[in-house]
């Protein structure tokens, strides 16, 4: 598009009646499936420039920095195809606005997403969109992303294939670099888990004595790992199964740092009112023994060390 168009004067504005031009000249209505698309991608370009804003000063992060820059100069590209629909195309117009020809920014996005994959940890929890302004901001890129997607489909065969392939690899680059951001430069990370423990504990009489706090939150600062630990509810919960079911012998296979095995000591305390060890005892075994020290520890602090044998070995030993 000539630069003197980007910029109107006043008088230069002709869409007070609802309509706009496309960039062959065409007049369509300013709520036409193109100024959709139009829009969707322009919003999505505009989000990818503030989450660049908020990467200033951000260390070692220059090179993002000039790869979503890059990215929104592709989106102009994507925004002059959407703009010049192939049924209304002169050749001229045609050739000024064909879209990745050969596939190089599509295979460029796909070497991005290689680069960082293996650089990304696995998890198995999904992710809240959070991770700091910059990492957040992205989030809100992906979303928009995935949204000018949906709004192109209507506009297929008339747009170039590979724009609309552009678009949709984005979606999957930005969920991937949002992810990268989030592990290396997040101010806070939050699983979905502990927000949902967050809410159910702020919801229920959880009741969670001081000692068991202690270790849950020790637990979740310093573990990696932390949340193959049950969660607070989950630990009243089997406190009262203990209690009701009156048990006398548990077998704990896992320890970790000892929060589920004092949820369970909790339970016999509630139910004999005493921490007498003949009611019921509780073995639990944990093959790392660095951490099987720790539970022990834990457990020592709780003043549970009569209810609770931490064994530190295999389960299949014991
Ligand atoms: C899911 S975590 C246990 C969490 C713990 N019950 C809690 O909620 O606080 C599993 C633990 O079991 C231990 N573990 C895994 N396989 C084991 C085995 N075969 N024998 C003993 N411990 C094992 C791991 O090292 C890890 O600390």
């Amino acid at each position: 598009m000539d630069s003197k168009d980007v910029i109107k004067t006043p008088s230069e504005l002709t869409g007070d009646k609802g309509n706009s031009s496309l960039y062959t000249g065409e007049r369509r209505s300013k709520n036409d499936p193109v100024f959709e698309a139009l829009g969707a991608t322009d919003e999505l370009s505009s989000t990818i420039g503030l989450a660049i804003a908020h990467l200033e000063g951000v260390d070692k992060t220059a090179e993002l920095s000039k790869q979503l820059q890059f990215i929104q100069c592709m989106l102009q590209d994507v925004g002059s195809n959407i703009a010049t629909p192939i049924s209304s195309k002169s050749d001229v117009k045609k050739d000024q606005t064909r879209f990745d020809p050969d596939g190089a920014a599509v295979t460029e996005l796909e070497g991005w997403i290689d680069e960082l994959m293996p650089k990304l940890p696995s998890h198995r929890h999904f992710i809240l969109p959070s991770g700091g302004l910059a990492a957040s901001t992205l989030h809100v890129a992906r979303t928009v992303c995935r949204r000018a997607e949906r709004a192109i489909i209507p506009l297929l065969g008339e747009v170039d294939d590979s724009a609309f392939a552009y678009v949709n690899r984005l979606a999957a680059t930005s969920k991937i670099a949002t992810a990268f951001l989030a592990r290396n430069y997040a101010t806070k990370k939050l699983l979905i888990s502990s927000e949902m423990h967050s809410y159910s504990n702020s919801m229920s009489n959880l009741d969670e004595p001081p000692h068991l706090s202690a270790v849950y939150s020790k637990t979740m600062d310093k573990y990696r790992g932390a949340n193959k630990m049950i969660s607070p509810l989950q630990g009243r919960m089997i406190s009262w199964l203990v209690g009701s079911l009156g048990c006398k012998q548990i077998l704990e296979l896992g320890s970790f740092t000892g929060y589920s095995a004092l949820w369970m000591a909790e339970g016999i305390y509630n139910k004999h009112g005493s921490k007498d060890s003949q009611m019921c005892h509780i073995w639990t075994c944990e093959r790392v023994k660095s951490i099987a020290e720790i539970a022990e520890r834990n457990i020592e602090n709780g003043g549970a060390s009569d209810l609770i044998t931490v064994i530190p070995k295999e389960a299949i030993d014991v």
